[in-house]
């Protein structure tokens, strides 16, 4: 839920805990920029719980590097060491990277204990902090390891955006552009009327409030999709919109010692992929044009050769979402009007290309 009382809303939760068993996971960053907040609003709790819940806080360092089995064991020694029991209750503070991975310690911690999620990037808030995915990057494959398990609960608190650095909004962002073009074009015209620069640098109350409103249907929207088929079985495919050619360069660009945030990546995706849905479905080129021009004037284009399309189609057909050996997308009819488990020859994935590294 979104909230602007983190205290109210951590408070009653406490209280269904014991208090000497709550604990902390967060990465370095956020240690820095959302425990001091966190602290100071639980500050009326007394300074014995929060000394405690000092004491109780593990720090890993930023980074997905550090989303591995390594810092999965570190999680468990330290509650180990700190006499975590079942009782225990874990709260993830932190980006997607900290809910992932303290998701996945906390549900087999003992057999599993619960952890509630406060995120605070905003990926973390629209993509990864609900929806139970929970896990870590094992030989450097992304998320191949984890389990789906609930949050308790999600808590979503926006102050704690105000120190995010400007690429990771925008990652947060792409995600909330994703959602709009899968849901309606009520959404798409709302989200399209955002100012985003004035939103990210120095947003009004008014603007505050809107995207506050767009921030909540965002996360409905993602709700509807996932809360039908958990597992992904069929329509949370839905949410994979603009992933599967987005995954590919995000792994290309790794590859290549280049990495972006994943919403870029996701961005660039969509835009391949309303492309393959205009040539295959009819989707209009004017809403093509509208994320084209997003990118070009926030996100920017990304550059990669002919020589590197082999490479992007087999990282493609390497995803863990496809079935048969076939590329499965997720492609618009129009906005609001998704298909899922279409595929496209190879020859239609290469046009694609070739459109979206030359704008
Ligand atoms: N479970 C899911 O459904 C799901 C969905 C999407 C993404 N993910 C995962 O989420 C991760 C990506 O999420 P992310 O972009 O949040 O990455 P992240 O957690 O690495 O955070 C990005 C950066 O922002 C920093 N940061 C966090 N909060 C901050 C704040 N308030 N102020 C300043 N800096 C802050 C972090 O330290 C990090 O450097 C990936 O591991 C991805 O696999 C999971
Ligand atoms: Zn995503």
């Amino acid at each position: 839920m979104v909230t602007d009382d983190i205290f109210l809303e951590l408070h009653t939760l406490i209280e269904r805990f014991d208090r000497e068993q709550i604990y902390i996971l967060t990465d370095s960053n956020a240690a820095t920029h959302c425990v001091p907040v966190l602290m100071e609003e639980l500050s009326d709790l007394g300074a014995p719980f929060i000394q405690k819940l000092r004491d109780h806080t593990f720090i890993l360092p930023a980074g997905e590097e550090h989303k591995t089995l390594d810092s999965v064991c570190r999680i468990w020694d330290f509650l180990i060491s700190q006499h975590a029991t079942r009782q225990a209750l874990l709260l993830n503070l932190g980006g997607g990277m900290i809910t992932d991975i303290g998701g996945f310690a906390a549900s087999c911690y003992q057999r599993g204990i619960p952890f509630v999620n406060i995120p605070t990037t905003l990926l973390a808030i629209v993509d990864a902090s609900e929806g139970a995915k929970t896990g870590f990057d094992y030989h450097g494959l992304k998320n191949q390891i984890g389990l789906f398990r609930e949050a308790l609960e999600t808590i979503v608190y926006p102050p704690f955006l105000k120190t995010l650095p400007r690429e990771q909004f925008l990652s947060g962002f792409a995600e909330m552009l994703k959602h709009a073009l899968i849901a309606s074009p009520l959404e798409w015209d709302r989200i399209l009327a955002l100012d985003i620069d004035r939103l990210y640098r120095h947003p009004d109350e008014r603007l505050k409030e809107e995207f506050s409103a767009i921030l909540t249907r965002s996360l409905d929207i993602k709700r509807y999709f996932y809360e039908i088929d958990p597992e992904e079985k069929d329509m949370r495919k839905t949410l994979n919109f603009g992933h599967t050619i987005g995954h590919a360069i995000e792994s290309r660009l790794i590859e290549r010692g280049e990495p972006q945030p994943h919403g870029y990546c996701v961005l660039w995706g969509m835009i391949a992929e309303l492309y393959i849905s205009h040539a295959q479905l009819g989707f209009p080129s004017q809403h093509l044009a509208q994320l084209v021009q997003i990118a070009k004037e926030y996100y920017g284009g990304i550059l990669f050769s002919c020589k590197d399309y082999d490479r992007l189609i087999a990282l493609m057909r390497h995803d863990k979402k496809n079935n048969g050996g076939q590329i499965n997308f997720t492609l618009l009819r129009n906005i609001g009007n998704p298909f899922i488990n279409r595929t496209a020859d190879d020859e239609l994935i290469r046009e694609a290309l070739d459109y979206l590294f030359s704008i």
